[in-house]
């Protein structure tokens, strides 16, 4: 088997209602879509990336009534979907029976987003189901941000990859709990201080990419290795001294930063790059989630514990 790219909407849907599994763009990056309801399709996914069992799923809705219909939506999370959904912000809240364990490795809470793409939305819509999307690469690689990234990890083990362009966030979504607390378990383009003000109610205890299954190891993890600096200054001297072949990715538009991030990590993997060095974006805002990335992906190598 060799995935197709393709823009034929109809095609995907019918690829996922036969139980196949179809690469599908959102805002934030490409993820690799199966019926959740389908217990052979989301085993494919798993399957497809390398992927632990145990490890949970994010379940993609079309709209606020099917979010409900997965998980219990309180005050909270209905402030925070009509906020910011669709968009980058995943709810993880109690889950409701229709929930498969083979959805969420047998947890009580399930992960819920609308995604802001239309091609995800036209499907979602067409299909008038929930699908599970996980990031479309293999376990341990970068998020894929556009087709080719896709088919670079997954051509030989999906069916399809449906063409959306590049990924206008480029990180992976927020994830807040909504469980315990407030818990932000993966920073993205929605902030704790946006978050914050819709329900009033700010992120407690040790907030952080702690406490979703995985999430304290790094994944998100390139072939080269990868230096931190702090300074465009710090990172010149640091290429100066160092023997092989050097990239620097320095970007101060975080947005342009964000979009661009993984393309450039998978890129240095391809061109053999022996070293990446990348100064760090402010520690504010998208910021934040670009650092978070850059610290798993500087992780040292014996660090790695790959999970999503
Ligand atoms: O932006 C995104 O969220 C992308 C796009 C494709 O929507 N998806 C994505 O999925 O990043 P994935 O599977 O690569 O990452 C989902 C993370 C995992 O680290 C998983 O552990 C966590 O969400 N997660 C999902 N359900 C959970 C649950 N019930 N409890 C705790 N963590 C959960
Ligand atoms: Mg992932």
């Amino acid at each position: 088997m060799t995935a197709r790219i393709s823009d034929d909407l109809e095609l995907a849907v019918g690829v996922l209602r036969g139980d196949g599994i179809v690469a599908i763009p959102t805002e934030t990056v490409y993820g690799l879509a199966a019926r959740a309801l389908s217990r052979e399709a989301v085993e494919k996914v798993f399957e497809a990336k390398g992927r632990p069992r145990s490890h949970p799923l994010i379940v993609h809705v079309e709209n606020v009534e099917r979010a409900r219909m997965w998980g219990v939506l309180d005050e909270r999370a209905e402030k925070l979907a009509a906020a910011f959904w669709p968009g980058p912000l995943t709810i993880l809240v109690p889950r409701r029976q229709i929930v498969p364990d083979w959805v969420t490795g047998g947890r009580d809470t399930v992960a819920i987003r609308i995604p802001d793409h239309v091609a995800a939305l036209a499907i979602l819509g067409s299909l008038d189901e929930a699908l599970v999307a996980p990031s479309a690469n293999r376990f341990g690689k970068v998020s894929p941000t556009s087709p080719q990234h896709v088919l670079d990890d997954l051509a030989e083990s999906i069916d399809l990859v449906v063409d959306g362009g590049s990924c206008e966030v480029g990180v992976e979504s927020t994830i807040v709990e909504l469980v315990d607390g407030v818990q932000i378990l993966r920073p993205g383009a929605i902030t704790a201080e946006q978050i914050q003000q819709v329900i009033e109610e700010g992120p407690n205890g040790a907030s952080g990419p702690a406490r979703a299954p995985g999430m304290l190891t790094s994944h998100y993890s390139p072939d080269t290795q990868v230096e931190l600096c702090d300074t465009v200054e710090e990172a010149r001297s640091l290429i100066a001294r160092h023997r092989g072949t050097c990239e620097l990715v320095h970007e101060p538009d975080v947005s342009a930063f964000a979009r661009s991030l993984y393309g450039r990590l998978r890129a240095a993997d391809r061109d053999d790059v022996d070293l990446i060095v990348v100064v760090r974006a402010p520690q504010q805002g998208l910021g934040i989630a670009i650092n978070d990335r850059l610290e798993k992906a500087a992780a040292p190598v014996n660090a790695h514990r790959p999970v999503d």
